[in-house]
């Protein structure tokens, strides 16, 4: 009973003191938008004698934690590389056991009292939605409609996405756009193209920060377009399930001491 009581209490105050030095932090500069490669579950799933499957659910925890850690952070916009269009190439028992812990995960979410409910959260659905099975484009549907009045912040869940198929759908529409004015005017701009993508179509600023785990070094063809001239990468040898403060918070006071650095210029 004692150490039920101690437990608890040793949560309230962890929680209590990371609540207060995020809104510290918050007093700085903060990243409009922070974009996650989520990388690494099945490794931490194989190092912990889990199954592959297991490393994904854990995957899904973090990054609810890290995303209640930006919104006290009054972090914007979050993008989550959840599923690359490559990734259907992998086993079909990993990409089913993918699939229902989206349909799950996506049907709580757009449940009333849900997370992004009680944060005002908007979310959005970003990539080839088409390429989803039915039950999981229903849950999509779900949520997207639930939260699209949501104005606190904005949620990325990119699935199945790559910027290439992003980029593509975004020229193409660009030229059906130009070929409908009257008359046509084909001198498409980066501008029309940039109105085009999916995350600007969902309200979304560009790449301040893009974190990558599990020590790999390349972009993986995500967030390519919105990755511009002032993006900060950061890669860190940690396994997504594993990612926390300790690492995020280091990240955003880099990115805090570069934006005052600017800002004395
Ligand atoms: C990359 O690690 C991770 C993925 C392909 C899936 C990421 C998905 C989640 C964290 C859950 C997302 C949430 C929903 C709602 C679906 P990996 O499989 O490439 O691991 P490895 O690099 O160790 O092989
Ligand atoms: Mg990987």
């Amino acid at each position: 009973m004692l150490s039920y009581l101690t437990d608890d209490f040793y949560n309230w105050t962890r929680k209590v003191c990371r609540n207060a030095l995020l809104k510290v932090l918050a007093a700085g500069p903060v990243p409009l938008h922070i974009a996650f490669v989520m990388d690494g579950n099945r490794r931490y799933a194989r190092m912990n004698h889990k199954l592959a499957q297991q490393g994904h659910t854990d995957g899904y925890e973090t990054l609810t934690k890290m995303l209640e850690v930006c919104y006290y952070l009054n972090i914007k916009c979050v993008s989550a590389y959840a599923f690359s269009i490559e990734n259907f190439k992998r086993d079909p028992e990993e990409v089913n056991a993918l699939m229902r812990l989206a349909a799950e995960k996506l049907e709580e979410l757009s449940q009333h009292g849900s997370l992004l409910d009680q944060y005002g959260v908007r979310l959005n659905i970003v990539g080839r939605k088409d390429m989803l099975p039915e039950d999981v484009q229903v849950a999509a549907r779900q949520v997207e409609d639930m939260t699209r009045h949501n104005s606190r912040a904005i949620l990325n869940l990119c699935m199945p996405y790559t910027s290439r198929d992003e980029m593509t759908t975004a020229v193409q529409s660009a030229v059906r756009n130009a070929l409908k004015s009257d008359p046509p005017n084909l001198e498409i701009t980066e501008k029309d193209i940039d109105a085009e993508m999916l995350t600007n179509l969902a309200g979304s600023p560009p790449v301040d920060v893009l974190i990558r785990t599990s020590g790999v070094k390349r972009l993986s063809d995500f967030m390519l377009w919105q990755s511009c001239e002032d993006t900060q990468l950061h890669f860190t040898p940690t396994y997504w399930p594993d990612f926390g403060l300790t690492e995020f918070i280091p990240m955003i006071l880099d990115y805090q001491r570069k934006a005052w650095a600017r800002s004395s210029l």
